[in-house]
């Protein structure tokens, strides 16, 4: 069995993507599996700590002993980040695909085509950032987000690390096929503002377990 060395922790980390209503039948959403955030879930979990999840729509099972709460939308995502972290836990990890924009007005009736025109237009608004929104209110000691980026990988996750007020950033390259967005393996580097480390390229599970090792060696550096 793994050192139960996280006992008395608690870690809160968002998984999945988020799922913006159009109308009652229509919705906004993205790719993300959900594969990471809970595979860190169960990770740290298996360590000992207290793990709460708070996941948009996936296909995955809760893991084992983990505290998972639903949610669809960003803004029930912030708004259920804060119910977890009144007192500010330990680690907050962002690994879900935060939509970025949401309907102005959620349609209240399904949305009708009409006969004299070939386009509509949705107008929609800016959610807010959880990871950001949390940092601010100190939600937690440690805060770790993810940078997907296409190209300039680690000056992007480098500005986002500052922009957001994070601890630690986990950067990947998700114009590779190989890894990333749904996707059984991952490789990344984690940043923080001063520190890089590139772990191997292996499965979500095993990559994990390595990020909850540099987070938890991360913290007892801060301490
Ligand atoms: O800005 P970008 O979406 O690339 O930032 C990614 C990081 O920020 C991830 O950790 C993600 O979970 C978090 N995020 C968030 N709320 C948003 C957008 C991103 O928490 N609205």
């Amino acid at each position: 069995p793994t050192q139960q060395d996280l006992a008395g922790q608690h870690w809160v980390i968002t998984a999945g993507p988020t799922m913006e209503a159009i109308d009652p039948v229509r919705y906004i959403s993205n790719h993300s599996s959900g594969k990471m955030g809970y595979a860190l879930a169960a990770a740290a979990q298996a360590r000992g700590a207290h793990v709460t999840l708070v996941s948009g729509p996936t296909q995955l099972d809760a893991p084992q002993g983990v505290k998972r709460i639903d949610i669809k939308s960003a803004e029930e995502m912030l708004s259920a980040c804060h119910t977890a972290t009144v007192t500010p836990a330990d680690v907050f990890i962002g690994a879900a695909a935060v939509a970025d924009f949401r309907m102005k007005e959620v349609a209240s009736q399904k949305m009708k085509k009409t006969g004299d025109s070939d386009e509509m237009q949705l107008t929609l608004v800016k959610n807010p950032d959880v990871i950001a929104t949390l940092s601010q209110a100190k939600a937690a000691k440690c805060m770790v987000g993810f940078a997907a980026e296409t190209q300039d990988v680690i000056a992007y996750a480098k500005s986002k690390l500052e922009r957001k007020g994070l601890d630690l950033i986990i950067a990947n390259d998700v114009s590779r096929t190989d890894i990333g967005f749904n996707n059984d393996e991952n490789q990344v580097t984690v940043l923080s503002k001063d520190q890089q480390w590139t772990p191997p390229k292996e499965a979500k599970s095993a990559l994990a377990i390595e990020l909850v090792e540099l987070i938890t060696q991360y913290q007892s550096t801060q301490s």
